[in-house]
């Protein structure tokens, strides 16, 4: 979500089905007649391992759903209205499914953005009263918004899921982002927050739609996130500038070769011929893009065999691959991964999502989270200024109801 749109994030505990039962009666007092009537729904964030600015060009990403997630606790209603509280910061958010409006430059527009986009897609919705709770950093790289699209995608839809595929919803919430919020980003995050598997990463090729989970080395390793503590003032501009650049890129070589229709159809073999045809900006996006692929499959192959030192090196070109070509690494990024390298223990280390600040993601031998953790402390609020947060993150399921 946007930093504009932000409520904080939650103790793990104000999540629990309990605790967020007796919020829902704080604020909707008429949730307490009938407590059976009382829902409850989650979406998990997400990081990306590898493949990065890949998904908008068809070609291949391997994230993982995390347990850092948003919850909306409420009750179905049959008046079409859909009226939520966020439980950071107290504000009452409210639309009109049958008159949903233009988006506002607020939360909300995720949640009115998924009712635009599920009635689009044909699937029935109802009116709501509810509260929502998360523990998931906004505006971080941790893809808040599109864990706010799935859980309100599972609250409106009148039977669960929409009655459609994860995939197909995890597409339906892509559709709010592009066509209403106005974000013109690719499926990946979506995909994960509706796809995720516990324990494991998740690969996509974005063009067959093909998916499956990836085993990660949990028993001796584990995912931590930490976060630059900068905030992401660019992204979404230039985002969109990357993703032209691509499509410009890709449309120069297909107007030579018709089998060219996005970055996905470009082997290494095509690149000395794109570099004669497009300027050294886009030529070197480009290159990003096509080797990216390749460092996405070398990573699964990597990973089945458990060869930690290879995920390493795929991380760390990738990691270069961003900064140098494709400059979406800010130099708290840099610093961040050039740090946790240092540690021993560190098996892999790289930015994740798009970039221009936000998170990186490593690879950590269990019994060297403390060292990460003491050297980030030690290294990087005094070379930039500024306080760094280290998550230590579980591969969660997608998208769905929360019982009990
Ligand atoms: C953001 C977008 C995704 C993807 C990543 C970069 O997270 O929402 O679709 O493009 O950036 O890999």
């Amino acid at each position: 979500m946007r930093a504009s749109a932000r409520p904080t994030a939650a103790e793990p505990t104000d999540l629990a089905p309990a605790a967020m039962r007796s919020s829902l009666v704080a604020v909707e007092p008429r949730a307490a007649a009938d407590p059976g009537a009382i829902r409850i729904v989650r979406a998990p964030g997400r990081v990306n391992l590898i493949g990065e600015h890949t998904d908008y060009n068809l070609g291949l990403v391997l994230p993982a759903a995390i347990d850092l997630e948003i919850r909306i606790a409420f009750v179905p209603t049959d008046d079409r209205r859909v009226e939520l509280v966020s439980g950071a910061t107290g504000e009452r958010a409210r639309f009109d499914l049958d008159a949903i409006g233009r988006a506002r430059g607020a939360w909300i527009d995720y949640v009115a953005g998924t009712a635009w986009a599920l009635a689009e897609a044909g699937v029935a919705t109802r009116g709501l009263r509810g509260i929502v709770v998360s523990s998931l950093p906004t505006a971080s790289g941790l893809s808040s918004s599109a864990a706010m699209e799935l859980a309100s995608a599972w609250a409106l839809a009148d039977v669960p899921g929409g009655g459609i595929s994860p995939l197909a919803l995890a597409r339906v919430c892509q559709r709010a982002e592009n066509g209403y919020v106005g974000v013109n980003c690719g499926l990946m995050d979506q995909f994960a927050s509706a796809c995720g598997v516990a324990g494991a990463a998740v690969f996509l090729d974005c063009r067959s739609l093909d998916f499956g989970p990836v085993a990660l080395p949990l028993a001796t390793h584990t995912l931590v996130v930490i976060h630059t503590g900068s905030t992401r003032s660019l992204t979404t501009s230039q985002y969109n500038v990357r993703r032209a650049q691509c499509e410009a890129a890709a449309a120069a070589l297909g107007a030579e070769d018709p089998g060219i229709r996005s970055l996905r159809d470009v082997t290494p073999v095509m690149l000395p011929r794109m570099r004669e045809l497009v300027d050294d900006a886009a030529y070197r996006r480009c290159r990003h893009v096509v080797t990216e692929n390749g460092r996405v499959r070398e990573t699964i192959e990597a990973l089945a065999a458990g060869d930690l030192p290879a995920v390493g090196r795929l991380w760390a070109a990738s990691h270069a691959s961003l900064r140098d070509d494709f400059e979406v690494v800010s130099p708290e990024l840099d610093a961040l991964v050039e740090i946790a390298t240092a540690v021993p223990g560190v098996a892999a280390a790289r930015m994740t999502g798009a970039g221009f600040g936000g998170c990186t993601i490593n690879l950590v031998a269990r019994d060297a989270v403390g060292r990460l953790r003491a050297a980030v402390a030690a290294g990087y609020p005094a070379r930039t200024g500024l306080v760094p947060r280290v998550y230590a993150v579980d591969a969660a399921a997608g998208a769905g109801v929360v019982r009990g």
